[in-house]
Formats: C-alpha cells, structure tokens, sequence
C-alpha cells in the first residue's frame, strides 16, 4: 500500500497538484455546499439514463446520493495527503468488488467536471479567478479518479493471481514486459 501511496504522490506532482490547488479547493466549499445536491442529482440521472448502469444503483438511489455528497465534501477540505489517498483507494475497491466496470466510473466522472465548472462560473462569474477554481477541480477529480483506477488495477491482478496460482510479482512483470515471455 506504501508503494501505491507512492505513485499517489508522483501523480499530484505530476498534475503539478501544489498548495494553491489545496487552498483553492477549500475555497470552493461553499460553492459545492450549494450546488453539491444538483450535481449529486445530474451524476445520478446520467447513471439511470444507460440500462447497463440503472440496474446497478434501482433501489438504492437516495442512499448513494448521500454517500456522494459526503464524499464531495470531503473533496474541498484542503487536505490532500494519505487520508484522502486511502478514501479514494477504498472508493474503487467498492466498486471493482461490485463488478462495476471502470469505464463508466470514468465516464460519469464527466459530470462532475461539467456541473463543477457550471456552479463555479454562477456563483464567480466567468472570470479569470474562476478558471484557475476550475483548474484545481479537474486536478482534484483526476487524482481521485487515477486513484480509484489504482485500486481496480490492484484487485484485477489479485483475483488472476488468485485464479491463476501465478505469483502477484511474476504478473506484475508479465505486464511490465507487455505480456512477452522473455
Ligand atoms: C467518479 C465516480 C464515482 C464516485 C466518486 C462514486 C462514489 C461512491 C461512494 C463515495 C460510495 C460509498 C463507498 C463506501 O461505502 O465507502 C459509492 C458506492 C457505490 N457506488 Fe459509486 N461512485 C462513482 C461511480 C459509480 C458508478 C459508475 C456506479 C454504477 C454504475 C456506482 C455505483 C455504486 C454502488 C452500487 C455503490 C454501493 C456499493 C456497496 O455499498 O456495496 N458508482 N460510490
């Protein structure tokens, strides 16, 4: 786990991920304590629009919605370090143990770039400010969602190892070495 909290670190710098973003995401937290419900409503209308998704949330749709905003939450705190890294990680174990394909996770995450930027742009015009708001947005959802990917990556190899009887260490090399043998 150290290891992946490792590669967490190398993403935000890569994403050039700094104190700014973090102060600035803090600063958006009462624009999403505003708009987080409308967002929450938009990701989940989109998840019921496509049959394939709709039958995994019918039933438990208000449920969820209140697990999202508190995670939504959670994003503007200004607190980017191994709490937030080990909530996003558990994130994806919940959905890859769900058999919830990771396309749509990444799919839908649309939603969350889409309306963030609209309630930025209502509630700080269409300013300059605000497009470097909406910057430290986008990082903020790609390291989550890289994150979630992390964990599915890690699943996916534990049940072919499990499956397999091959070692974790001799697939992460199968796959380092583009599935050649030698
Ligand atoms: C960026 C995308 C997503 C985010 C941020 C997200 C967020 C969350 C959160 C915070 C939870 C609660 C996790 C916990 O119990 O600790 C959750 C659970 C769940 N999510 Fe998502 N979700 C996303 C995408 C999806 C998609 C695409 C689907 C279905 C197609 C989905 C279906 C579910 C289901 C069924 C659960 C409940 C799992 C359980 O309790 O066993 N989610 N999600």
């Amino acid at each position: 786990m150290d290891e992946l909290f490792d590669t967490y670190n190398a993403m935000k710098d890569f994403l050039s991920f700094d104190d700014s973003d973090a102060a600035r995401l803090k600063a958006l937290a009462p624009v999403f304590a505003k708009h987080g419900a409308a967002i929450t409503n938009a990701f989940y209308d989109q998840l019921g629009a496509m049959p394939s998704t709709a039958k995994i949330i019918d039933g438990r749709v208000e449920a969820l919605k209140r697990t999202h905003i508190a995670w939504m939450g959670q994003l503007f705190d200004g607190e980017y370090g191994r709490p937030f890294f080990d909530r996003q990680f558990k994130i994806g174990d919940v959905h890859v143990t769900n058999n919830i394909n990771p396309e749509y996770v990444e799919g839908v995450t649309t939603t969350l770039r889409l309306g963030g930027r609209a309630a930025i742009i209502e509630e700080m015009g269409n300013t300059n400010e605000a497009l470097q708001h909406f910057d430290s947005l986008v990082k903020v959802l790609d390291l989550a969602l890289m994150t979630i990917n992390l964990a599915y990556q890690e699943e996916r190899l534990s049940r072919i190892s499990a499956f397999t009887g091959m070692s974790r260490k001799l697939l992460e090399n199968l796959v380092k070495r583009g599935g050649k043998k030698k």
